[in-house]
């Protein structure tokens, strides 16, 4: 894929498909031209058939699906026949979750398991990932928790195994654990309390086992019939509060990464893409959120199954090393905070260049690095999908997710 031409060179900026496996990331301020890279990013791997899962915290990426008015004058020759392509083979939709008036998701706290399956590793895996995602919503501290947890790990092995449900008939479950279940002393009335907290998660937050489609990562990334590739692009409009956004990170990163691991790229030089703009937010490098441990995680293993991650961040610094340090794809845009361009050049430098001038650098231009090649400065083209100065507003964003992209038609995965 083409994402950029050589300033100096003239040469193309060329990344192999494949190659996003090894993640990328844009380090770049307000003003730097990150978000028409992100897009332009996204549109080029679904010309190749790849769907990608972004999520928009600045309301500027849901017009993913949106044609140009007329032709940007910065497009440069074959584009105009790109765009068209793209726009007719790519299926894009957005999700807005806690919005109930525009295309709501709820997170599934309990993932569709096998109830027999193949590998009881995995399967062990998956239970301890829902427990993991469950605990911090039953209120226990301390040493309760410690056997709080091997209660729930027992009651779900016990519900999954009997057939599984929703979250309302766990909950049902623990709040009159059934004697023998659990081998913990005092089990039921730990479960019971368990069942108070979790019950009350579910009031208060209503993407917590709440309406609208459940959060399956096989949706976001199925394209339509006679679509090529989907985007799915989830906004945050619902979402107000970091923490917020950090639980619903979380859980749909414990989701991607279990669907991946059941439906891996094999053969395919990529699966999916999965885009994480303000990354410092969901990974940061001085605090421990929700979402660090699954997107650790997601960075240091999603490659083998051939998911890319795209992290994107305004703040170097604030972004986690084990995140910065992993990708085999970098650009660096224009930044302004002195700490920022410091951490910034620091990242290049284990890359083997420098960014003298990244404080200076117009909107567009980028150092580019990938894999084999050294830092140099590209000029990155114009998105294809309309890209105006102004983000959308709320009403905006929640009538393109109420748009009739994305019936729920969607082939099976795989297909
Ligand atoms: N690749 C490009 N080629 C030409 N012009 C560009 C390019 N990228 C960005 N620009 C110009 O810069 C403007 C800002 O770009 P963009 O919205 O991508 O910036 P941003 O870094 O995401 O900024 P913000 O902090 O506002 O989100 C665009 O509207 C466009 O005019
Ligand atoms: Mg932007």
């Amino acid at each position: 894929m083409r994402l950029g031409t050589g300033i100096v060179t003239g040469v193309p900026f060329t990344v192999p498909l494949a190659q996003l496996r090894k993640h990328t990331v844009v380090f770049a301020g307000s003003g730097s031209g990150k978000t028409v890279l992100l897009r332009r990013l996204v549109e080029e791997v679904a010309l190749q058939g790849v769907s990608s899962i972004l999520i928009d915290t600045n309301n500027d990426l849901a017009r993913l699906g949106d044609p140009w008015p007329s032709p940007p004058a910065l497009w440069e020759p074959g584009d105009a026949e790109r765009a068209d392509r793209y726009l007719r083979d790519t299926d894009v939709v957005v999700w807005t979750p806690r919005r109930e008036a525009g295309r709501p998701l709820t997170l599934d706290p309990l993932p569709g398991f096998d109830r027999d399956p193949d590998d009881p590793d995995e399967f062990r895996a998956a239970i301890d990932a829902a427990v993991a995602g469950l605990m911090p919503r039953t209120n226990l501290g301390g040493r309760k928790a410690t056997t709080g947890r091997a209660v729930l790990t027992e009651a779900l092995t016990h519900f999954v195994r009997g057939g599984g449900g929703e979250l309302r008939d766990f909950l049902a479950l623990l709040a009159d654990l059934p004697s023998g279940v659990s081998t913990v002393r005092d089990a039921t009335r730990l479960a019971s309390d368990m069942a108070d907290g979790l019950n009350a998660e579910m009031i208060n937050d209503p993407v917590f086992g709440g309406v609208g489609e459940r959060l399956d990562p096989g949706v976001l990334l199925t394209p339509a019939r006679g679509k090529r590739a989907r985007v799915s692009v989830i906004s945050c409009i619902g979402l107000p509060n970091d923490d917020q956004r950090q639980t619903f990170v979380n859980q749909l990163q414990l989701a991607l990464f279990s669907w991946i691991k059941r439906n891996p790229a094999r053969d395919r030089p990529l699966g999916g893409l999965f885009v994480l703009d303000e990354a410092q937010t969901f990974v940061s490098s001085r605090t421990t959120t929700a979402s660090t441990q699954s997107t650790l995680t997601l960075a240091s293993q999603a490659r083998k199954y051939g998911l890319g991650m795209v992290y994107a961040t305004q703040a170097p610094k604030a972004l986690h090393n084990v995140v910065s340090g992993n990708a085999a794809t970098q650009f660096f845009g224009l930044l302004n905070a002195p700490v920022q361009i410091q951490a910034a050049s620091d990242l290049a430098r284990a890359k083997g260049g420098r960014i003298d001038d990244v404080s200076r650098l117009p909107a567009g231009q980028f150092y580019g690095a990938t894999e084999g090649t050294g830092l140099t400065k590209v000029r990155v083209p114009m998105c294809l999908s309309h890209h105006p100065p102004t983000a959308l507003t709320e009403e905006e964003v929640l009538a393109r997710a109420q748009g009739a992209a994305g019936d729920s038609s969607a082939n099976p995965a795989g297909a």
